[in-house]
């Protein structure tokens, strides 16, 4: 995040405190049971989660609760469940079978409830379609599907069953598609004949077929139908999803699954041009999302609960699906934009379905802000109780919009710091406990130990800023980088020897925890991980161009987007329609979430002499910030009062 977006973050010193009743009714009240159960917990982590890992259901219960292996981390070993099972089954037993799981709103507004016992049916039935496939524990099955009911029926059914799910976001591209299901190995994909968005069509299964030309891996593909739209079925290869279950019996039995063996890979952005596929494994993550949803959500056997993420992203995985599940909660879960057909469709459907918890990211925050308090004003959203966000700092305007406007300044807000890699959320306030500081993510979680460190290792002082590391593992922690441990040492534990966040962030006198930004070269527009790396090597990809570099800038609505700094090929001319092609050609081929908001061409870019480019100077430049330091070591220090003069506002 640009320094100058965060100043204004830090304007805001007011401090808000729980309601009263809030704080009586809550599973942590007050913050000297959170300071004492904290205290217990880093004391003795182990003791900690043992005793809660006593609250899920096990086949076997676990020998060892943490073990070292030479930096990666195991947890519950020689434990034996299955995620699956204590999601739905151990839901339906405790006497919740009709207690509803999901309610689905699509962008037509028809509602589709599923009840636990439904769900549970729903998952057997596609578990054994799986089986029937060819797919057996330890393959992995790729998902490529919009916000549906299918998506986190076949997540459950992997689970089930013991297969991998690696769930590629509905709103990528082919190519993006392609990558990560060649660097996951899978057999089988499931996907739909297209999705909905602001009622047009996305061509999902176009792209699939496209990506999967160049995927020998696959053998299978299953298609819901969604849209009704014509699309390829290619016999043997293809099969529709309600054909395949139509048959199918509604039990089947739970696998039983060590607790380190894997669960899902999920693609995230780093600083290298490729995703890495991050490994959660089945009890530690399980664990740690069942209990981080109970207690920072404070989830009540009646909540209605509404988290606007796509399942595509971990917050989906673990604040849809499994975090809420495994507590038997009630789940809104919405398919389209939040602007479809107006700009009041969230806060419609928390009239609608009287939703007292509602989770989203300060990127759609501040877009539904500028849309007027007139959507939310007609509204009642009178059964809130509860906001949550997470994604990328919030600024303060945001925060107190949120608050006032939509909490009606009676709803505490918990903005969650945590990321794909941390599986469940690791700094956060407990809503019935911690005063809260608009744009801080307060408190460490129980169990969590997190420390701001400078450059040489050294503790960094009280309000100084510098990389955020946790010290100790946690049961939601990534296990590796799939099919490449190496670079699970190296980009998380071989700076400092302990978890390295790629944050930068300070903690104030009070304890409490600013997250500033990443340190990496890893971009948050709009909430989402893109790699500059990734933007850049598409952009050389095009006939065109011979360079590119990108980078932040600060961006009113997606807090940051992307500036392109692009040296043309000899022969090519700069033009409008050029800067066009080259955007789309990222969207193709990266995803319409890392679309360049500007491109600026250039004659060169600013270089070290040994060749490196000067990405800190292009922020600079794109920030409008005129400290770019010294600019007497570059091999063209020309170049920047040239870029200067073109910049694009
Ligand atoms: C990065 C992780 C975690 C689910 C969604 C994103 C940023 C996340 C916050 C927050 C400030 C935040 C960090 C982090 N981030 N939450 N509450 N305040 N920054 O998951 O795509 O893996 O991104 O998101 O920069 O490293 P992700």
């Amino acid at each position: 995040m640009p320094a100058n977006y965060i100043t204004s973050i830090l304007k805001e010193n007011r401090i808000f405190y729980p309601p009263k009743k809030f704080s009586e009714n809550a599973h942590i009240k007050n913050m000297q049971q959170y300071g004492e159960l904290y205290k217990k917990s880093v004391e003795n982590p182990e003791a900690f989660w043992a005793e809660m890992a006593l609250q899920l259901e096990w086949y076997k219960k676990w020998d060892t609760v943490l073990r070292n292996d030479m930096g990666f981390f195991k947890w519950f070993e020689g434990g034996y469940l299955n995620v699956c099972y204590n999601c739905l089954d151990r839901i339906v037993k405790s006497g919740k079978k009709n207690k509803t799981a999901f309610i689905w709103e699509p962008e037509s507004g028809k509602c589709k409830t599923y009840t636990y016992g439904q769900l549970l049916k729903e998952v057997c039935k596609f578990a054994n379609a799986l089986k029937k496939l060819g797919v057996k524990k330890g393959h992995v099955v790729e998902i490529y599907l919009p916000m549906i009911p299918e998506l986190p029926i076949a997540m459950l059914a992997c689970a089930r069953i013991g297969a991998i799910h690696s769930v590629v976001f509905g709103g990528f591209s082919s190519g993006a598609l392609r990558d990560r299901i060649q660097d996951s190995k899978a057999e089988l994909l499931v996907t739909s004949d297209g999705s909905f968005r602001n009622g047009k069509i996305y061509p999902l299964k176009e792209n699939a077929d496209n990506a999967i030309k160049e995927c020998p891996s696959i053998k299978n593909v299953v298609v819901v139908k969604r849209t009704g739209k014509k699309v390829d079925i290619r016999k043997n290869r293809d099969y529709w999803w309600h054909e395949l279950i139509k048959e199918e019996n509604e039990s089947c039995e739970p696998e039983s699954m060590h607790s380190e063996e894997s669960l899902f890979i999920l693609y995230t952005s780093g600083t290298t041009g490729k995703p890495k596929g991050i490994l959660h494994t089945q009890a530690g993550y399980l664990l740690f999302n069942y209990l981080t949803f109970k207690w920072i959500f404070d989830i009540k056997d009646n909540d209605i609960y509404f988290c606007t993420a796509d399942i595509g992203w971990i917050t989906g995985h673990s604040y849809i699906v499994y975090g809420p599940l495994a507590n038997g909660a009630t789940v809104v879960m919405y398919e389209g934009s939040p602007t479809f057909p107006k700009a009041d469709r969230f806060w419609r459907i928390i009239d609608k379905h009287n939703v007292n918890i509602f989770y989203t990211a300060p990127t759609a925050i501040r877009a539904l802000a500028k849309e007027g308090d007139k959507w939310p004003n007609k509204c009642s959203l009178s059964s809130l109780r509860l906001l949550g966000t997470v994604g990328e700092p919030i600024n303060p305007e945001a925060w107190l919009w949120y608050h006032k406007v939509i909490g009606k300044e009676k709803c505490p807000i918990v903005d969650t710091w945590w990321q794909t890699e941390t599986g469940g959320i690791l700094i956060s306030p407990l809503p019935g406990a911690t005063p809260l500081k608009p744009g801080s993510t307060t408190k460490p979680f129980f169990g969590i130990e997190a420390e701001i460190l400078r450059e040489d290792g050294s503790k960094a002082a009280v309000n100084e800023g510098g990389y955020l590391v946790i010290k100790k593992p946690w049961p939601g922690m990534l296990r590796t980088v799939w099919m490449n441990p190496d670079v699970y040492k190296e980009k998380y534990f071989e700076k400092f020897g302990v978890y390295l966040t790629g944050d930068s962030a300070k903690i104030d006198d009070d304890g409490y925890f600013w997250v500033m930004g990443r340190t990496d070269d890893v971009i948050k527009v709009a909430g989402h991980r893109i790699g500059s790396a990734e933007v850049e090597s598409a952009l050389v990809s095009h006939k065109a161009v011979a360079e590119a570099a990108v980078v932040p800038f600060p961006h009113e609505i997606k807090g940051s987007a992307i500036y392109a700094f692009v040296v043309l090929k000899k022969g090519n001319k700069k033009s409008w329609k050029l800067k066009e092609e080259l955007i789309a050609h990222v969207a193709e081929h990266v995803g319409p979430i890392a679309r360049p908001d500007k491109v600026q061409f250039a004659e060169d870019l600013p270089k070290t002499r040994s060749g490196k480019i000067m990405r800190r100077i292009l922020k600079a430049i794109a920030e409008g910030n005129k400290d770019y330091g010294n600019t007497a070591t570059l091999s063209n220090p020309g170049i920047v009062e040239t870029l200067l003069k073109e910049k694009i506002e």
